[in-house]
């Protein structure tokens, strides 16, 4: 049995033939309507989310399952302590799959040693966010017609944005990428992962304050959010909640093929008005966010069995 915990729990293989899954049942999701007759998916949200949620529950139903599950860690048995361990072993008998979104670091893996089901991280704490950065090589991929050879710029709350974090993981297994970090002094990507991951791929990487400084060198802009709810106070998110705002004028200055992409909820950082412009694709990211589950799905579940490697069993 395997899980989706870390970007780096699927090989390099393995998540280009996922990719071309999604991009097969994007092409003809009739021919995928009752792949998943029967069974049963649980979202099980300690957090907030809209996409990533609502994104899994219509996968499923697109493939014919169906689901359950809370949508916040009040209405769950949480609230009254239960532990995510017995959670999850509970879980095992109510569905077959699952996918848990947690304010706490890491408490999809513990969920993933006592399941007995496929576990998904559908995001962690500050920590990683697998699903988004599959549905964010997607995009990639679609819109460039590869993820090689590409300056990436990733813009925003570096340091708490675990989009970002498993967006590099992800990257940096890629040939000839380039990456040019964007962010104000006090949410620049955390020291570990540059040490752990950047450096040593070998890919060269910047750092820079002003977006201005580098838009005509990009292939991708990666905006993201300032992740309020991860600040110590009130008064650090105020000062740096509109560090970046991507206007008409500034993406002026980007390629005529630039990709705009954005996890997605926006606050202020993208201004209505870029919206118009072919090269804002974070509305058509967020909709891929849908075949790239259901072929997650499938492959969890065993029904694509060409997408996993066996032997490759990573937690069990
Ligand atoms: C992201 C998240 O939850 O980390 N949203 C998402 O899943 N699409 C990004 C964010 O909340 O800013």
């Amino acid at each position: 049995m395997r899980h989706l915990i870390d970007p780096l729990d699927l090989n390099l293989e393995e998540t280009g033939r996922l990719l071309e899954l999604a991009g097969k049942i994007l092409a003809d999701p009739a021919a995928y309507a009752h792949r998943c007759d029967g069974r049963i998916l649980a979202t099980l949200f300690f957090e907030p989310s809209t996409r990533t949620r609502l994104s899994f529950e219509s996968a499923m139903l697109r493939l014919g399952g169906q689901v359950l599950g809370f949508s916040n860690a009040q209405s769950s048995s949480a609230a009254k302590g239960e532990s995510v361990a017995d959670t999850i072993r509970m879980i095992s008998g109510y569905a077959d799959i699952t996918a848990m979104r947690h304010f706490k670091e890491g408490a999809p893996l513990v969920a993933a040693r006592y399941a007995k089901i496929p576990v998904i991280n559908a995001g962690d704490g500050g920590h990683q966010h697998p699903t988004q950065t599959l549905t964010d090589l997607f995009m990639i991929l679609r819109s460039r017609g590869s993820i090689d050879s590409l300056t990436i710029g990733l813009c925003g709350d570096l340091k708490f944005g675990r989009t970002v974090h498993s967006l590099i993981k992800a990257l940096v297994r890629y040939k000839n990428v380039r990456f040019v970090f964007i962010s104000p002094e006090e949410l620049r990507t955390p020291g570990y992962i540059l040490k752990e991951v950047v450096e040593p791929s070998g890919h060269s990487w910047q750092e820079v304050r002003r977006m201005e400084e580098v838009m005509p060198e990009l292939d991708v802009l990666y905006m993201t959010r300032v992740q309020r709810e991860r600040f110590f106070n009130e008064e650090d998110y105020v000062r740096l909640k509109d560090s970046y705002i991507l206007t008409p004028e500034k993406l002026a200055m980007g390629k005529k093929d630039l990709a705009v992409l954005h996890p997605l909820p926006r606050v202020n950082e993208i201004h209505k008005q870029v919206d118009q412009d072919p090269r804002a694709l974070y509305f058509e990211q967020a909709r891929g966010g849908v075949f790239v589950r259901m072929a997650l799905i499938l492959a969890l579940l065993g029904l694509e069995p060409q997408i996993l490697d066996k032997k490759e069993g990573t937690l069990c």
